[in-house]
């Protein structure tokens, strides 16, 4: 019954789509370009400005490059700098206040997903002081205009410089849950490989990871993906299969930074239309309760939940394989050395194979919150219910 349920909305949500606007915010590439951020700001009349970042990305010295060149362009800002990786409904409220109590006009998210997706929160409370964040997770909640809203990528991971979504933690029950609007689509996005060289080997292959988590569950998604969603999809496995290796190993390396900015922000549109899946929503649970790096999650779950997926997914990981020039004999063979390539590479950037943190009693919320997040709504090849959901979490628990 469930299943009808869920192929009735998803086939109300496909023909949505289409009416949905999907786009890709203007944006600079290349290296250095964040100098040009100044001169974006002014073109762009973005008024006085309010920078949102974190503590790390202080203590590197990048935010205050970033804000000394604000300075120096006479351009006005107030700057809130507290957020926490998995950023919380408290980050978002006390980032608004800043914004608020300063007459901001508009947002620079400086940072990776954390402080990207605070501020995407902080848009969406400009538009509703009085509402929580709560009450705007879901779909299509804020519908209504937002602050400007320029991205400034310092991870090749989230694409949240391009997506529709923003995902808080809420501080009280530490359920991560996403607000997914368009009007959360980034004005900017500043994508300066330079940024990224200073991410230590373990952020830059769990970042790279998750990116790639965003290209093979869109790609693997049923639905609601046209032509465009596709191809870039492609695009970003292909480039994470031959740069992200080289970025760990080397993270001077410029080229594979370049390739992995790019890759990063091509699956982040892949997945705006096409929707991540269940190691998202197993892995968006785990960061809200255990306080586990995103990319992390995504890292350890993303072959475990492709091979649970069977023959199903098979047809379609095979086609990520040949784009990569992974050779098999049939279509189950590629997408099995698909998979051990991924399997391989975990290994090599010293990931873990398993879970380590669920505890026993936490089970059943988890199941829930993943179950709620992913069920109807992402078009997953196999639809798993609340047994599939346990069986699979206990098969790769340590
Ligand atoms: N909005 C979306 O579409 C979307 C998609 C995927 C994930 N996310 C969310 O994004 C968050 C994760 O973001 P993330 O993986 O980019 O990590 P992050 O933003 O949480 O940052 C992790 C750590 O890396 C540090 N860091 C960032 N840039 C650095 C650099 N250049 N050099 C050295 N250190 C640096 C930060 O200071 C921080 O300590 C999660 O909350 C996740 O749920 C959002
Ligand atoms: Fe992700």
């Amino acid at each position: 019954m469930y299943r009808v349920y869920r192929d009735v909305f998803q086939g109300g949500m496909k023909v949505a789509n289409y009416f949905m606007g999907y786009h890709m915010p203007e944006y600079i590439f290349g290296r250095g370009c964040v100098r040009d951020l100044p001169q974006v700001l002014k073109d762009k009349d973005a008024g006085k400005v309010l920078v949102v970042t974190d503590e790390g990305l202080v203590r590197l010295g990048i935010a205050g490059r970033v804000l000394d060149s604000l300075r120096d362009a006479g351009i006005e800002y107030a700057l809130y700098s507290d957020v926490i990786p998995n950023p919380t409904s408290e980050n978002v409220e006390a980032g608004f206040r800043v914004f608020r109590e300063n007459g901001c006009q508009s947002v620079v998210a400086l940072g990776g997903g954390s402080p990207m997706d605070c501020a995407k929160g902080i848009c969406a409370k400009a538009a509703h002081p009085r509402k929580t964040v709560r009450q705007l997770q879901g779909l299509l909640r804020v519908h209504k205009r937002v602050p400007m809203l320029i991205t400034v990528p310092t991870t090749s991971g989230t694409g949240s410089e391009t997506t529709v979504a923003a995902v808080i933690t809420d501080a009280a029950t530490h359920h991560k849950a996403t607000i997914l609007d368009l009007v959360l689509i980034p004005t900017f996005a500043v994508l300066d490989p330079e940024l990224t060289v200073t991410l230590p080997p373990d952020l830059t292959a769990t970042t790279g990871m998750d990116a790639l988590c965003h290209a093979v569950e869109a790609y693997t998604n049923r639905r609601y993906n046209t032509k465009y969603e596709d191809i870039l999809a492609v695009r970003a496995v292909r480039l994470i299969y031959d740069n992200l290796q080289a970025a760990y190993e080397d993270g001077s390396d410029l080229v594979a930074r370049e390739n992995m900015q790019l890759a990063a922000f091509y699956a982040g549109r892949a997945f705006t239309r096409g929707c991540v899946g269940y190691v998202h929503a197993i892995g968006h649970t785990l960061g809200g309760l255990y306080g586990v790096p995103h990319g992390k999650a995504m890292a350890i779950l993303l072959p475990h939940v492709m091979r649970a997926f069977g023959e199903a997914a098979q047809p379609r990981l095979a086609e990520l394989a040949d784009a990569c020039g992974i050779p098999g004999e049939s279509a189950a063979d590629k997408a099995d050395r698909f998979l051990s390539w991924i399997e391989e590479m975990k290994r090599r950037m010293n990931v873990p194979e398993r879970l380590n943190m669920i505890r026993e009693e936490d089970m059943d919320q988890i199941i829930w919150w993943a179950m709620k997040e992913a069920n109807p709504l992402y078009p997953t090849p196999v639809l798993w219910n609340y047994d599939d959901f346990k069986a699979f979490i206990d098969s790769v628990r340590e």
